[in-house]
């Protein structure tokens, strides 16, 4: 039984073996966290993904029988943190349920037709000694996504938001790997928050002044001891603050994109300029968004293959697109048989993104000459160097 406050308990799911989450590689599983607040009256806050369901009431039942649950609160209607909430309103029918408007609406289009009190009508509730609020973050992470907030313990209860895709024997953020925590909080905020970068920045801001001593999120662990760290990264994930640092994304057919990536990539070397580099068959394009997320410039080479761009850059592309990275330069490169295409292919793209495009000629038949390979390298020294100024 793990208890976070005072009838505060976690009562979720680990989840070691799920390595893609809805096409985002999790390499290292997830968590599914649900809360139950046990007080004068109990309330469950979030469930689990449906498979977890068992897992979920066995730790329930841990604390408290679940027909002993006044209310089921729905932070979020999104199919992890709400799959078990028709199961476990069965096994709580005198539970009330509780979302926002627009969680109602999500929550009876995924289960159709439940009792489910909004929280307009209901915008706190008084547990006895425990008071939840309710504050709804619209898109962080969708349309009806709330966190709640209980003052008396000073803790957040956050849902997707300060969330992280991590597997782990250890509840709380001083239990495991500090670097492991940050890159795996990392990748979730590239993946998943960095389009919703504005809305975040609300859910701060709605948040401001509140005393938080403890944020627990509906992924990963618990956060108890680095609490200024994260919110540190978060207002600068919001901010779409940058590091001097570059990210090449690339494939190649016959060698010659790759030729050309790695004289790049000993140009930019040379100047001492931090640099990741995503060989796109080779590597899950999650991964290199994880790195692009407070990049500065973002260089993408691509072969042409019938007149178009390689097939793992093209969906890179519609990916990177999505997820709109913020206040980052970049280019295309690559190279070509008897005709080009996909160079001019990615340079849409990256403008289509909001990338402020850097013009460069790197466009070279068959295998790159001495003179082109030269070429590369003195591009890769000139963004080197305008990355590590800027
Ligand atoms: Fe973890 Fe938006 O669900």
């Amino acid at each position: 039984m793990i208890q976070l406050k005072k009838g505060v308990y976690w009562v979720g799911a680990v989840d070691w073996d799920i390595k893609n989450f809805h096409g985002y590689v999790t390499h290292r599983g997830t968590s599914y966290n649900s809360y139950l607040l046990v007080s004068d009256k109990v309330a469950l806050v979030d469930t689990v993904k449906a498979p977890f369901y068992e897992t979920m009431l066995r730790h329930v039942k841990e604390v408290i029988e679940p027909d002993k649950i006044d209310y089921i609160i729905a932070n979020h209607g999104e199919p992890d943190h709400s799959g078990s909430l028709v199961k476990i309103s069965e096994a709580a029918p005198y539970a009330e349920i509780v979302a926002t408007e627009r969680g109602k609406n999500i929550l009876t289009k995924y289960y159709g037709p439940l009792e489910i009190t909004t929280t307009k009508e209901k915008p706190e509730l008084d547990l006895g000694g425990k008071t939840l609020h309710f504050v709804p973050v619209p898109m962080a992470h969708w349309p009806d996504s709330m966190v709640t907030y209980i003052p008396e313990d000073r803790l957040l209860l956050s849902n997707d938001a300060f969330g992280q895709h991590l597997a782990s024997t250890g509840r709380f953020d001083d239990e495991v790997d500090k670097d492991v925590l940050m890159h795996e909080t990392t990748a979730y905020y590239a993946n998943i928050l960095m389009p919703l970068n504005s809305s975040v920045g609300r859910a701060l801001k709605a948040l401001e002044g509140t005393p938080i001593e403890m944020i627990a999120p509906s992924h990963g662990v618990i956060w108890r001891s680095n609490l200024e760290d994260i919110l540190k990264k978060y207002v600068g994930w919001v901010e779409g603050r940058t590091q001097p640092k570059v990210v090449i994304a690339y494939d190649s057919m016959w060698h010659s994109t790759e030729i050309m990536t790695h004289a790049i990539a000993e140009g930019i070397t040379s100047t001492g300029t931090e640099l990741k580099v995503f060989n796109l068959t080779q590597n899950h394009r999650s991964d290199a968004i994880t790195e692009i997320l407070d990049c500065k410039a973002i260089l993408i080479g691509s072969p042409t293959l019938n007149n178009t761009v390689f097939p793992t850059v093209a969906a890179f592309l519609a990916y990177l697109r999505g997820l709109r990275p913020a206040n980052k330069i970049g280019a295309a490169y690559g190279s070509f048989g008897w005709g080009g295409g996909a160079k001019k292919y990615v340079e849409k793209e990256l403008k289509d993104t909001g990338v402020e495009l850097i013009d460069n000629d790197l466009e070279f038949g068959f295998r790159p000459t001495d003179e082109e390979w030269r070429k590369c390298y003195e591009f890769g020294r000139m963004i080197g160097e305008r990355v590590k100024q800027s």
